[in-house]
């Protein structure tokens, strides 16, 4: 419905939405992103890989070929947050050619949810075969420690909203993406094999999201332990359900950068997440590297 032409000081007055895009807009917004980053270069990824907070560093393994800033790329956002670089990196590792995306853009930052998903389904479109995601996470699981890696076996959405919402791109895949097996177990044998040969240590669990930016209360975390989370944070959902409507295998990867909120006398802080993220990076650079390899192997 065509709205009155009314001005912002009027009081009656209702912005567009930030986002209004027909889906086929959406897809051509990708499709042009997808022919930038191979403008940029001639290389076909087979997997992969969002590096979540401060866990940047597996890109000091590879062997880079190209690094576009996500400002360069036509319709991506840059990330906001500290610890996030914004750079897509095609690369080889061991011969394999793969796309790590440096950092991420998030629901709380004030983007929709399209963008917070564009690069996940730009890296979709390139080709991948598979996908690794990793984030920073609080350990709701009494189990875990700070700096315990785990693996994603499930995720629970309570950001409050699904990033399928709105038009279907059926280019993508279907309107009811089947969310049984998002992080194959499968992969997580890989992953668990990979551990066991660098004597890692390696949880397993759920991965809740809530879209932040605050931390939970205390009582929060109470009520999702009830409702079966062992880790909690404020990414990697969206993308893995964007990752699951093009079908699209995931493994995710957690960092428990802290005990969330309540378990231990002490207050959360970004630092606490950055300062974790900086004493597991090399236990979990040696891991998501083990698992490139024997994903492409
Ligand atoms: N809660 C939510 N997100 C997080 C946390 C947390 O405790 N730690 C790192 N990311």
């Amino acid at each position: 419905m065509q709205q009155p032409n009314r001005q912002p000081t009027d009081p009656r007055y209702t912005p567009p939405s930030k986002f209004v895009q027909t889906r086929k807009q959406m897809i051509e917004a990708i499709n042009e992103a997808v022919r930038f980053v191979r403008s940029r270069s001639s290389m076909q990824p087979r997997v992969g890989v969002i590096l979540g907070s401060g866990l940047g560093d597996v890109v000091d393994a590879l062997e880079v070929e190209t690094a576009i800033p996500y400002s360069e790329i036509p319709g991506a956002r840059a990330s906001t947050v500290v610890g996030h670089q914004g750079r897509m990196i095609l690369a080889h590792v061991q011969g394999t050619p793969v796309v790590v995306m440096q950092g991420r853009i998030h629901f709380y930052e004030g983007y929709e949810m399209a963008e917070v998903m564009f690069l996940s389904r730009v890296i979709g479109r390139l080709g991948i075969e598979k996908l690794i995601v990793t984030n920073a996470a609080g350990g709701i699981n009494t189990k875990f420690q700070a700096g315990d890696l785990m693996l994603i076996s499930d995720h629970i959405n309570m950001m409050g909203m699904n990033p399928l919402r709105g038009p279907n791109i059926d280019d993508l895949g279907v309107r009811f993406p089947d969310m049984s097996e998002a992080y194959p177990e499968s992969l997580r044998d890989i992953a668990k094999d990979v551990a066991r040969e660098l004597g890692q240590l390696i949880q397993e669990g759920v991965y809740l999201a809530l879209s932040g930016p605050s931390y939970e209360t205390p009582a929060e975390i109470r009520a999702l332990r009830h409702l079966g989370a062992d880790a909690v944070g404020m990414s990697t959902v969206p993308e893995v359900i964007a990752m699951s409507q093009m079908q699209i295998p995931v493994l995710g990867i957690s960092c428990i950068t802290n005990m969330a909120a309540g378990i231990l006398k002490q207050k959360l802080t970004h630092q606490e997440v950055m300062d974790t993220t900086a004493r597991v990076q090399k236990d979990f650079t040696a891991l998501v590297l083990g698992c490139l390899q024997r994903f492409t192997a």
